[in-house]
């Protein structure tokens, strides 16, 4: 058992959706279909095509530029794409904006608030939504020991190691309980240790939550460690170029990384993205 992190009970899970694997032959949680986003004369995603299955893990690389921040922020509802695309969530045809308080987003900086304490800040969306501040922190409580901040409940965000911020970030992203969780680059201010155990930590309490997750990262280690499918976007103008799906057993051990079938899924990967982070690079030369 890692230091300062126990396992968790899970009560305050029951109240969650769960979702089976069955799931994932029915209708998507969420589709995206020819989503074009401009912004000025810069094209961030072109043709873009998304479907995430109920109870999915699902991760997504890509070269620095190619819109994976600005996927998130139409699908959590804070960018309307141009016209001509759909968006389909829980088997309804909907506008970007109709899902602003529907999922939950955890952004690609933590914005932990300085002037509240590891508990408030983790209530901060549901005392938002109009949860009883009285209630949300009881809540937040009962989380604590699960994402490894027993005790630290009134310390502030700047008294906090970075993994320590980033499961109070994820943990305020849990306690907004929607069905599709959207995680962007969680981890990607770690050291490789803490990333790495911060990773079984997460794929811990996914596989008990069983929340339906979308997951940025520059990692592809870690995109396939925690994928169900890991989705590589190209370069600028964004779009799928290729879906890999994981085939992988869980629970993920730790040494998966050494694995034939690994290296096999990490090869396609970098071999997919590689030619994409050149032109990526030769974007940011000359940008159009
Ligand atoms: N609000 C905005 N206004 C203008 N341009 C934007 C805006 N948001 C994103 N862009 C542009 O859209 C493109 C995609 O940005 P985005 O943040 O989605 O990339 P990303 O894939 O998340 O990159 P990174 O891996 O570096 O986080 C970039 O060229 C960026 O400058
Ligand atoms: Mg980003």
């Amino acid at each position: 058992m890692r230091a300062g992190i126990v396992k968790p009970d899970f009560a305050a899970a029951a109240a969650m959706p769960a979702f089976t694997k069955a799931d994932t032959v029915g209708e998507p949680l969420l589709e995206l279909r020819g989503i074009r986003k401009t912004f000025g004369a810069v094209t961030a995603l072109d043709g873009l095509d998304v479907a995430v299955h109920p109870g999915e893990l699902v991760t997504v690389v890509g070269p620095s530029g190619c819109g994976k921040s600005t996927l998130f922020n139409i699908v959590a509802g804070l960018e309307e794409p141009d016209v001509g695309g759909t968006i389909r969530y829980a088997g309804r045809s909907v506008l970007a904006t109709d899902l602003l308080g529907q999922v939950s987003f955890m952004p690609q900086r933590d914005l932990l608030l300085p002037w509240r304490t590891v508990v408030d800040n983790a209530i901060l969306a549901i005392e938002v939504e109009g949860t009883p501040r009285k209630e949300a922190r009881a809540q937040a409580m009962a989380m604590l020991p699960q994402f490894g901040l027993a005790g630290f409940e009134n310390q502030y965000p700047q008294q906090l190691s970075g993994g320590m911020r980033q499961r109070v970030a994820l943990m305020r992203t849990f306690l907004f309980k929607r069905d599709l969780m959207l995680l962007d680059e969680p981890f990607g201010a770690l050291d490789a240790l803490t990333r790495t155990l911060m990773q079984r930590w997460l794929l811990d309490v996914w596989e008990q939550h069983k929340r339906t997750v979308l997951f940025i990262t520059h990692d592809v280690d870690e995109a396939i460690f925690l994928g169900d499918r890991v989705l590589a976007m190209s370069a600028r103008p964004g779009k799928v170029k290729l879906a890999l799906d994981v085939k992988l057993e869980r629970p993920r051990r730790h040494d998966l990384v050494t694995d034939p079938a690994f290296i096999g899924l990490k090869r396609q990967l970098l071999d997919a993205i590689e030619e994409e982070s050149l032109k990526s690079f030769d974007l940011q030369k000359a940008p159009s």
